[in-house]
């Protein structure tokens, strides 16, 4: 019995070996699992008194695939690797039978596939998620499911990535019996049936695919796939993959770890790996002990029913949480409620919602003018004017009315919580949740810890989060905090290349054709340009200089403010959000160059995407020295959801360890040597030194 290890569960009953997964929480495949079956199976295989093998999980899972915590370590090929282990399965001389509940994914399955026989419990879900992380199935998965379900379903479920129920394949070789009641008493009792019938085991890899026409099918499959699937190669070989199921099986499992294998090596997939596990590590906020207790949020307050406001309540209505919502004015109230109708009207017209959800989610709104209504809210988020003096009314009245143990948030872009903080006699209970607009859309929620912030509000806060479906990266206090101190850079970088001779449809078209969602001169247009007029016209007020107005300073003077007033960096033609290139910007821009001396050259997309890119990784890495994020994931985490960064680059930081950290420090020593350039452009310390170091960020 000491042979196996305790990663699996051995035991027989009667003339069936009962296999056991034993790794929690999901089965992952790790190492240890995977030997664990093997040395299993062997001692089945020896008992004479065994006639069948029942192969199974827990109630939570069969085994949700590859081990993620091996990826990219030596472990991950260490014999036996799992298409080793489901060549031992199938090569049985007695039937193996997979008996699964719960989740039954991507390796998991391949390991089912390479049991003789598969019952389930009819909820089981059954799927081949690789495509997601830019892989495909890689240990027979694209060579036996089309054997057993065909090939056009075997193509959609690869392709997508979606799991379905077990019931959904009753009926087929994919699931040979569906078992309501005990699991493992129900797979055992038909392992023994199947033992005690003597019948020649059936193998998916002898089995043959069966599709009328396979070849204008695929070739079908092929255009479409191609088309959708634009940056990410992983769907089009997913095709390829489970074409070559039509040939002899050797021979397709072959094609199979070759695509796998050049998969493996692509940027997309190493992006969409670390993203995946950027989201798990974004969790664990260093300080914060795991299992710190939570305070219940059953009530929220929010403060001001503008564009954020109204935003950031519907998340709470969606999750079912009522809300009070407050504003100064009647007037302001009446129209933040008739936005937050109309959009969720909207959603009903587009069928996502019933008449009757959308009155159900606003009539768990209680609109007031009087902060008395507070009194028992659990948290309460304000999303007012950004100006300290407005803060510190809002902060000081909240502080009068709330209840002890309330949670109070700012949404604040820039202000300084920790300054916030000092507006109430509770700075442990103060934080703040920066979400991004649209609200109800932007997955990004910027958590900013304050010196004081107490644990438990912290630990709240995560745990709120990802109970509205945001993904929560944690942040020190700055101006700006992660995202928007680094955007300032970017925003910069990209003045400094109109100023030298680029035009805003070129940058925007560059970082566009780069990935990025929208270019930094189209939304600047979108956002409104009068915000960063209006902050600029107050700093120079503040530090008691005049102002030395840039483009955008002329722009707004001229009354462009971008979308809503017809014309930005860009004109709109009306009803149209179509940006369209304006002589009116060029002549600004050009009065401006020849004002400060300025002979305009000619710039490339290259240097456009790496003075843009690299402005936000040398501020990135500065974040990452003063603590501001945990780790460099943290800050990929934030572009990709909250700015548009393209999903297959990873992110800022995981696209600058792409290029090679040397490379981007001599571009910086190179911007940072030009005639008057910022000091901005001075590479960080850290970025330097984990360049010379051989490192890189992730
Ligand atoms: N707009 C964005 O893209 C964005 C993104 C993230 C964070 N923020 C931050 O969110 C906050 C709000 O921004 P917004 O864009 O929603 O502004 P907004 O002007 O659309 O809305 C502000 C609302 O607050 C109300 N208000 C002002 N003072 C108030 C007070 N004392 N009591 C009650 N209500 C009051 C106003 O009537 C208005 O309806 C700011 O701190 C801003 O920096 C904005």
């Amino acid at each position: 019995m000491s042979t196996i290890p305790s990663s699996t569960a051995y035991a027989v009953h009667g003339p069936v070996a009962v296999v056991t997964l034993n790794n929690p929480p999901v089965n992952g495949l790790g190492h240890a699992l995977r030997s664990g079956i093997v040395a299993a199976l062997d001692q089945a295989l020896a008992d004479p008194q065994v006639q069948a093998i029942v192969l199974t999980g827990s109630a939570r899972a069969f085994s949700g695939g590859a081990d993620v915590r091996e990826f990219g370590t030596p472990k991950a090929g260490q014999e036996p690797t799992l298409p080793n282990v489901i060549r031992a399965l199938d090569a049985s001389t007695k039937p193996v039978v997979a008996a699964i509940a719960g989740v039954c994914l991507g390796g998991g399955l391949e390991l089912a596939l390479g049991c003789h026989y598969r019952v389930a419990q009819p909820d089981a879900s059954l799927g081949l998620p690789e495509v997601k992380l830019g892989l495909l199935p890689g240990a027979g998965g694209t060579q036996r499911l089309p054997r057993l379900i065909g090939l056009e379903a075997a193509l959609n479920m690869i392709v997508s990535g979606q799991p379905a129920p077990a019931k959904a394949f009753a009926g087929t070789p994919l699931v040979h019996a569906l078992i309501e009641g005990d699991l493992v008493e129900g797979a055992v009792a038909y392992a023994a049936q199947v033992a005690a019938r003597g019948e020649p085991l059936p193998r998916a890899r002898d089995r043959k695919v069966q599709q009328p026409n396979a070849d204008a099918f695929l070739q079908f499959a092929r255009n479409t796939v191609a088309a959708a699937s634009k940056p990410f190669p992983a769907p089009l070989q997913c095709v390829e993959a489970v074409a070559a199921s039509l040939k002899p099986f050797d021979e397709g499992l072959q094609t199979e770890r070759t695509l796998f294998q050049a998969l493996m090596q692509t940027p997309e997939s190493r992006a969409l790996r670390h993203v995946f596990q950027a989201e798990r590590a974004a969790a664990k906020v260093p300080g914060l002990p795991e299992g710190t207790p939570l305070r219940p949020i059953a009530r929220v307050g929010v403060i001001g029913a503008g564009t954020m406001g109204g935003g950031i309540t519907m998340n709470f209505l969606n999750a079912g949480i009522p809300v009070v919502l407050l504003e100064m004015k009647q007037e302001a109230l009446d129209r933040g409620l008739a936005t937050i109708r109309k959009n969720y009207e909207n959603s009903m017209k587009k069928g996502k919602l019933t008449p009757e959800q959308v009155e159900q989610r606003m009539g768990l709104i209680t609109p007031t003018l009087d902060y008395a209504a507070f009194a028992d809210a659990d948290l309460v988020i304000e999303a007012v004017f950004e100006e300290m003096g407005v803060k510190e009314a809002v902060f000081r009245q909240l502080d009068a009315v709330a209840k002890p143990g309330a949670i109070l948030a700012s949404n604040t872009s820039y202000l300084d919580i920790d300054r916030i903080a000092t507006f109430t006699q509770r700075p442990q209970d103060v934080l703040g949740l920066h979400f991004f607009s649209p609200a109800n859309v932007m997955r990004l929620l910027e958590i900013v810890r304050g010196a004081q912030t107490a644990s438990d509000v912290l630990a709240t806060s995560l745990a709120l989060a990802k109970q509205i479906k945001k993904v929560a990266v944690v942040s020190g206090v700055c101006d700006g905090f992660i995202g928007n101190r680094m955007l300032a850079r970017y925003g910069a970088a990209a003045q400094g290349l109109i100023n030298a001779g680029a035009l805003p449809q070129q940058i925007d078209g560059a970082l566009q054709k780069f990935g990025l969602a929208m270019g930094p001169f189209r939304m600047g247009d979108l956002a409104g340009l009068d915000i960063g007029w209006a902050t600029r016209k107050r700093k120079a007020a503040e530090a008691g200089i005049a102002m030395k107005p840039i483009v955008a300073d002329k722009l707004c003077e001229a009354g462009r403010f971008g979308q809503k007033t017809g014309a930005g960096w860009y004109r709109y033609e009306a009803g149209n959000r179509t940006p369209l290139p304006d002589s009116v910007t060029e002549q600004l821009i050009a009065e401006y160059r020849a004002a400060h001396g300025i002979t305009p050259r000619k710039i490339g997309d290259e240097e456009i995407v790496e003075r843009c890119i690299f402005a936000l990784v040398n501020e990135g890495a500065r974040i990452l020295e003063e603590g501001i994020a945990a780790r460099a994931s943290d800050i990929d985490l934030v572009y990709l959801n909250g700015y548009g960064f393209p999903l297959h680059r990873g992110g800022p930081m995981l696209y600058a360890d792409t290029v090679g950290l040397p490379q981007v420090v001599r571009s910086l020593r190179r911007f940072a040597a030009e005639p008057g350039a910022d000091a901005s452009w001075q590479p960080a310390p850290l970025l330097v030194r984990l360049a010379e170091e051989g490192r890189s960020f992730n």
